[in-house]
């Protein structure tokens, strides 16, 4: 979604921004601008609708913006077009204060009222106009500095936000607060640095302050002070970030969706070797012992997007083997969902980003209604891991592309883990089960990597299916969650109307959409649900769908029922979706490729969702 960078040092600042900015691109946004402060004079603020590229060149790379202190923006349209006007920074008429946002402000248009009477007029059709007026609002009402209208703004307005402001009466300063949307800054040699995003500022500095809840920066050249709203000076400990810089380049793949798919196996090895030692799981950084795990006697699990499909894998894998009752739910229905959480409840977070405004919320009603919290996440410092009470970090490294792989993947090793545990110290397993289990998932990146090594059919495939209308995804059990994931990174990235059904749900309605032709993706890795599995297809081939049948090796019966099939390395039945995943992961790919599309950026689609 938006992205916010600022620099004040010493030296020419646009064209940091706009490398600050360029590496936020992945995060999804259609128009972007910056503001640069030259010294004493004016402010200067330059936008462009579209891709960074024609602010880089309206700006002559940012070498036509003299001075060396200013913000920039990346916008994805909330309220109001994509456009020049909408685009921020925003500024007060007088250009006394200037502001790039991030969030929503949700009672936007009450303050608007308000400033309009006050005698302010409004060009825009954007909340963040609202917010810069009514900050130089209360600037000139109490004239008692930044630190007093910020805190007075922030009481005042409700919402999510994560605010840079360039104030007039303060040349060599950039201030910065926030609220449910996150903001970094970095401090290295006589420079401050300012993002809402780490990978913005890993080139200059790996040493990050992050802004908590309700609090304020005030930015000089190569130091920085934090407030709390009370307007008090409070201490922070600075956070080193270990991710490695050229984690966020593509490293000669074309894009980075398809490197961030070769670094699964990687990533998997990696999430496992952080709480498996010695051939068993330690969970000591989690905080979660063993008379914890004892006394749950329900789990929810509440994610958004990918995340959620990890949920709903998980949902099988921990009441197989744990005997846990599971219950899956989407974020933003969770959040407003008159709930009866029980108690001994453990809620669990999934987030790649720990940023998304839904997950976020859940995860802080789950902790009003008593329940206690584990986050799955990926990014170190987010909000959701610092709020939830357990944390387990996938170490899948930075993610850049928009369609979630390699996090993805880690997220279902993670969940994996947390059933093996949880069935151990339940009992419901024996020594050997554990020791069998986590042998088997060792072996899971080398099956991974086997896959990908037979990438070139299904890229084959891929080309003759691009112009494909519709297409459907079956599966039963832990294959519909599969196919979940299947379908939404097909449709996301590719712009082909496709959709996940349980298989048994075929007849109830689905079927009526197959005609000759349709391509009809089913998943079959289950062996005790597998001659099911060949009816639903038969019931589509005869329909005149065209059938593409993912199974394990040695199911090779299939090829008599479907016309293309794509095999995966058998391995443990919990752990399936590890494997299935990755054919349909290339497979969104490769459509996507050969219709020409944007892999990276697909149009309206943001990587972090921080607004509802
Ligand atoms: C967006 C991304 C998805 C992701 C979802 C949840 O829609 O494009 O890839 O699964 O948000 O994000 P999170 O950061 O909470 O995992």
């Amino acid at each position: 979604m938006c992205g916010i960078v600022g620099f004040n040092g010493h030296v020419q600042a646009a064209p940091i921004l706009l490398d600050g900015l360029s590496k936020l691109e992945y995060r999804g946004y259609d128009s972007a601008g910056v503001a640069v402060r030259n010294g004493k004079n004016d402010v200067e603020i330059v936008k462009a609708k579209g891709r960074l590229k024609a602010l880089y060149e309206k700006t002559n790379d940012g070498l036509a913006m003299a001075g060396d202190c200013g913000i920039g923006h990346t916008r994805w349209a909330t309220h109001g077009e994509p456009s020049e006007t909408n685009a921020h920074p925003h500024c007060s008429d007088d250009r006394n204060v200037t502001i790039v946002h991030n969030g929503i402000i949700e009672n936007y248009l009450e303050l608007k009222e308000m400033l309009e009477k006050a005698g302010y007029s409004f060009h825009s059709q954007t909340d963040t106009e609202v917010a810069a007026k009514l900050i130089d609002y209360y600037v000139k009402k109490y004239q008692k500095g930044p630190i007093d209208a910020l805190s007075r703004f922030m009481l005042r307005v409700r919402g999510s936000y994560a605010i840079a402001v360039l104030f007039a009466e303060c040349p060599d300063e950039i201030y910065a607060i926030r609220k449910d949307n996150p903001m970094v800054i970095g401090v290295k040699d006589g420079n401050t640095y300012m993002a809402s995003d780490v990978a913005a500022l890993l080139r200059y500095t790996r040493d990050i302050y992050y802004i908590g809840d309700n609090e304020m920066a005030c930015m000089g050249k190569g130091e920085v002070t934090f407030y709390n709203i009370d307007q008090e000076v409070i201490e922070k400990d600075v956070t080193e970030v270990k991710w490695d810089v050229n984690a966020a380049e593509k490293n000669g793949f074309e894009h980075f969706m398809i490197k961030e798919i070769h670094e699964q196996p990687r990533a998997v090895k990696d999430t496992l070797n952080s709480v498996v030692k010695d051939g068993k799981i330690d969970f000591t950084a989690l905080g979660l012992d063993e008379d914890h795990i004892r006394n749950f006697r329900q789990i929810y699990i509440v994610a958004c997007g990918s995340a959620y499909h990890v949920g709903v894998a998980a949902q099988y894998v921990l009441e197989d083997m744990a005997e846990i009752p599971v219950r899956v739910e989407i974020a933003s229905e969770f959040r407003y969902r008159h709930l009866l959480i029980p108690e001994n409840s453990l809620v669990i977070i999934v987030s790649q980003s720990g940023e998304t405004a839904d997950s976020l919320a859940a995860l802080r009603i789950a902790k009003e209604h008593g329940a206690e919290t584990l986050a799955i996440v990926n990014v170190v410092g987010s909000t959701i891991a610092r709020e939830a009470d357990h944390v387990f970090y996938t170490l899948a490294g930075p993610e850049i592309s928009v369609a979630t792989t390699k996090a993805y993947s880690a997220q279902l090793i993670a969940s994996y883990l947390l059933a093996i545990e949880f069935a151990k110290v339940r009992e419901k397993i024996t020594d050997e089960q554990y020791a069998g289990y986590l042998e088997e998932l060792q072996t899971v990146p080398g099956k991974i990597e086997k896959i990908l090594d037979d990438k070139e059919r299904i890229q084959w495939f891929a080309a003759k299916y691009a112009n494909a209308q519709d297409v459907f995804f079956l599966g039963r059990g832990i294959d519909y969650a599969v196919s979940l994931e299947g379908s939404l990174k097909l449709k996301e990235i590719s712009y082909i109307h496709s959709e996940a059904y349980a298989a048994g749900e075929l007849k109830h309605g689905t079927i009526s959409l197959i005609e000759k032709g349709t391509l009809v993706i089913s998943v079959l890795t289950q062996p005790d649900l597998y001659e099911k599995m060949i009816s639903n297809m038969v019931e589509v081939k005869s329909r005149g769908g065209y059938l593409m049948g993912l199974t394990t090796y040695g199911n090779y019966g299939i090829e008599d029922t479907a016309d293309f099939t794509a095999y995966i390395p058998k391995t443990d039945i919990h752990f399936t979706p590890s494997l299935a995943v990755v054919p349909l992961q290339l497979l969104g790919y490769y459509v996507s490729v050969a219709k020409g599309l944007d892999v990276d950026k697909p149009r309206n689609l943001a990587k972090s969702v921080t607004v509802e």
